[in-house]
């Protein structure tokens, strides 16, 4: 069993005050210290918020009280992302490891999963055989589309050996060692024994412009992989190679799916049509309703 560390109520509510007043005046929300303490303790957010844990006469950490000023001093001098602090974070039903080598999954990728799951309902074949996420980070995709279709079995590929090492740590907490296989690479590179055996691809590619990652939040530009975010000068450089590779693997009614950046879709729709081998090329949006997702079929 991991080491855990004991506090009284009031020691934590003390140090809860002093962080939240720590916020003032800076670009971070009071509700971060919550938000940290949650995936740090077992306390709930009503508990936190309602401060009831305050006449508790012992509460259980993960981290010492020290640990844990340690790095909300590096949330407010470093801005490191408080995903990483804690060392988990939320997505969808999970609660993933994260950590400086790995992108954050982010809500709207959530989308990725809802997606399938539409469309196997017009293509019950979508809910077997072999999928693929290319660019497989965290495992988050991977493991929600495991625990969606139970009877597929999904190759996740990643060039990012500390990206396929969280990924392996997530796996084997949901137990889906068995049916999702890594392997280190580009892209398709690791996959040629899929070739016309792929029923689905499904990718959060990076896909920001170069020269924009040096103006992007300091969370973002300091902290996370520009492996994961740059897509070369107009950020279609991994787009553009998933259109023109994935025809080779994808079986006939396969489906191809991929997150873009706000104002991608048209591109990659007219870059999909140009290459002649998908049909029912379509777009998506996210939550806020812009179109961020595109999907097609392998003719
Ligand atoms: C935007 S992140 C997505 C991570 C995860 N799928 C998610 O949605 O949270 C892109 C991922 O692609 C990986 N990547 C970048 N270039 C790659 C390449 N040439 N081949 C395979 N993976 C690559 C990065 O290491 C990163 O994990």
């Amino acid at each position: 069993m991991s080491q855990v560390f004991r506090v009284t109520g009031q020691e934590l509510g003390k140090w809860r005050s002093l962080a939240i007043r720590s916020t003032q005046g800076q670009d971070i929300s009071p509700r971060e210290v919550d938000w940290l303490l949650q995936e740090i303790t077992n306390l709930t957010a009503l508990a936190l918020r309602l401060e009831s844990f305050r006449d508790q006469a012992e509460i259980v950490l993960k981290i010492s009280l020290e640990d844990l000023e340690q790095r909300w001093q590096r949330r407010l001098k470093d801005r490191s992302p408080l995903q990483y602090l804690a060392g988990s974070t939320p997505w969808r039903n999970l609660n993933l490891q994260v950590a400086p080598g790995v992108l954050i999954p982010r809500p709207e990728t959530e989308i990725l999963i809802d997606l399938p799951i539409a469309a196997n309902q017009d293509n019950s074949e979508l809910a077997t055989g072999n999928w693929v996420d290319l660019g497989i980070g965290s495992g988050a995709i991977s493991i929600a589309l495991a625990d969606t279709f139970p009877e597929i079995t999904i190759h996740g590929v990643d060039q990012s050996s500390e990206a396929l090492a969280i990924a392996q740590v997530n796996i084997s907490k949901y137990n889906y060692a068995r049916r999702i296989h890594l392997h280190q690479g580009s892209w398709w590179s690791p996959l040629e024994f899929l070739q016309g055996k792929v029923q689905g691809m499904i990718s959060n590619p990076p896909y920001i412009p170069t020269a924009m990652i040096a103006h992007l939040q300091p969370e973002v530009t300091n902290h996370e992989p520009h492996l994961a975010l740059d897509g070369g000068e107009d950020g279609l450089d991994d787009l553009r190679h998933l259109v023109n590779t994935a025809p080779y693997y994808l079986e006939s009614g396969g489906i191809w799916l991929v997150e873009t950046m706000a104002g991608q879709p048209e591109a990659v729709m007219r870059l999909l049509g140009e290459q002649g081998s998908y049909k029912d090329i379509c777009t998506f949006p996210d939550f806020a309703g812009i179109p961020r997702f595109v999907q097609a079929t392998k003719i």
